[in-house]
């Protein structure tokens, strides 16, 4: 399903504040409190603006779907990684949206290849995979892992899973706005 893309950061920062509190689906923290907990982990991690951009917006889409909190438990897979992709991709270059675009597979991958991953993942992220389709085959794997934007995904994806702390305490939405701000003037440049 096409969507309108999003011209401005303007209208993110909108999305994220009329949307945010929606619940992350399955979890105890909202959506915009995931998205600054997991720009926190890689600003902490020392990352480039364009991936502290991309853990910040990775589940846009969601928002954008505009679906309720139990999509997977009602059995419904968004695709809200093509989803965020698709409207974001005026605003941004590929440093910031490959790693959105890739970062459900990477959890895939990492079920595949990784010992322990599958059990270190949330219940509601376990019940999700379901319906992504699961750990990647061997086939799969080997086309991941040649993605020339595979590390970057498999970053985004640890700061992902370890978004999902209820109360911590992080900067404000602004903050992240500011560094996506740096990403858009780099892509636009
Ligand atoms: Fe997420």
């Amino acid at each position: 399903m096409p969507y309108s893309p999003l011209n401005s950061l303007e209208q993110v920062a909108a999305l994220l504040s009329e949307h945010g509190v929606r619940l992350y689906g399955g979890e105890a923290i909202s959506q915009l409190e995931h998205a600054l907990q997991a720009a926190l982990a890689a600003e902490q991690d020392g990352a480039s603006d364009a991936l502290i951009t991309a853990a910040f917006l990775h589940d846009l889409g969601h928002l954008v779907c505009e679906q309720g909190d139990d999509d997977v438990a009602n059995g419904i897979n968004d695709h809200h990684e093509a989803v965020a992709t698709q409207v974001l991709r005026s605003l941004f270059a590929d440093d910031v949206l490959q790693p959105i675009a890739l970062h459900v597979a990477a959890k895939r991958y990492l079920c595949s290849i990784e010992p322990g991953y599958h059990a270190s993942l949330s219940d509601a992220s376990r019940a999700s995979l379901a319906l992504q389709g699961g750990a990647m085959d061997a086939a799969a794997c080997a086309r991941f892992a040649r993605h020339p934007h595979v590390a970057d995904a498999l970053r985004l994806r640890r700061y992902d899973d370890q978004a999902k702390t209820p109360g911590l305490v992080t900067p404000p939405l602004a903050h992240y706005l500011a560094i996506a701000a740096r990403a858009t003037q780099a892509a636009q440049a």
